[in-house]
């Protein structure tokens, strides 16, 4: 029996907002993925950030049906200010029952305006214009196995030829970052000296659980980077990390183990300690 067509899944690093003024290796592979995706037809994006979590056990979908922005700082309004959302209602009412039904306490959220953590990386992939775009929140308890729930909950609409994706941080702690460049220069990726062994040691620790797992066993092995030595140097909060478990969960059933391998497609530092990893698992059965 031939196997049925799954979407790829994108954990995209979104760094800091110069990933929006700036051009990157990781922008350009962004635009790639948005290109890609675009050919193929996707019905629209579902993707997790890592800038809203909902508090208790609560989770919630936008549904607001005219979004603001909220400003993204040390960027040029014109970057950004026209680009034109395209809230997707439809497809956040069903992911609100697919997440019901799977036991979630999920409700929509009319009023939600949406943040650079998703609407940066939807500019990069998609300037000319933003597919019909559903977002979902994470849960401020930062539970690795809860979110992977999530995902796994909505991993059917891969099916559908949705795109689904998790935008955080492979290694993401602002108090680690050095700032002066970027506050001095308005350079982000100056570089001057080489990131903190911790950063270098959890990026790799990252890309190995990545690269070398599949199915559940990439869930797994993202679940226990948690526990990693380095993971507190690498998160100061857990927030950049949990879009990686949703995406773990969307696309590590047993049905992925064949294809399922991450793959580190773009990488790219930023502030000496911000290491913003570009990871698809998956790919595009071509027509
Ligand atoms: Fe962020």
């Amino acid at each position: 029996m031939a196997k049925a067509k799954l979407t790829p899944v994108h954990f995209f690093s979104h760094g800091s907002t110069m990933m929006l003024g700036e051009e990157s290796e990781s922008a350009a592979y962004w635009k790639r993925c948005g290109d890609e995706a675009l050919a193929n037809g996707i019905k629209g994006v579902v993707i997790m950030g890592a800038h809203w979590d909902c508090l208790n056990d609560e989770i919630q979908v936008a549904t607001n049906p005219n979004p603001s922005k909220s400003p993204v700082a040390y960027v040029h309004p014109s970057k950004y200010v026209d680009y034109k959302l395209n809230p997707d209602l439809p497809t956040a009412n069903r992911c609100i029952s697919m997440l019901r039904d799977a036991g979630f306490n999920c409700n929509g959220n009319p009023t939600f305006d949406w943040i650079h953590d998703t609407y940066l990386v939807l500019i990069r992939m998609f300037p000319s214009a933003c597919p019909p775009t559903t977002i979902i929140s994470m849960n401020a308890r930062f539970d690795p196995h809860f979110h992977l729930k999530m995902g796994s909950t909505l991993r059917p609409l891969r099916l559908e030829n949705y795109l689904l994706i998790g935008s955080g941080g492979a290694v993401h702690n602002l108090y680690r970052n050095k700032w002066t460049s970027m506050l001095r220069y308005r350079d982000s990726f100056a570089q001057e000296i080489p990131p903190d062994r911790e950063m270098l040691e959890f990026r790799q620790a990252v890309q190995d659980v990545m690269e070398k797992n599949s199915g559940p066993g990439l869930r797994r092995g993202l679940c226990r980077l948690m526990k990693h030595p380095q993971f507190r140097d690498a998160h100061a909060t857990d927030d950049h990390f949990m879009s990686a478990l949703f995406v773990a969960g969307a696309a590590g059933d047993w049905d992925d183990e064949e294809q399922g391998k991450g793959r580190l497609k773009a990488e790219t530092w930023e502030l000496v300690n911000m290491c913003n990893s570009q990871y698809t698992i998956g790919e595009w059965v071509s027509a």
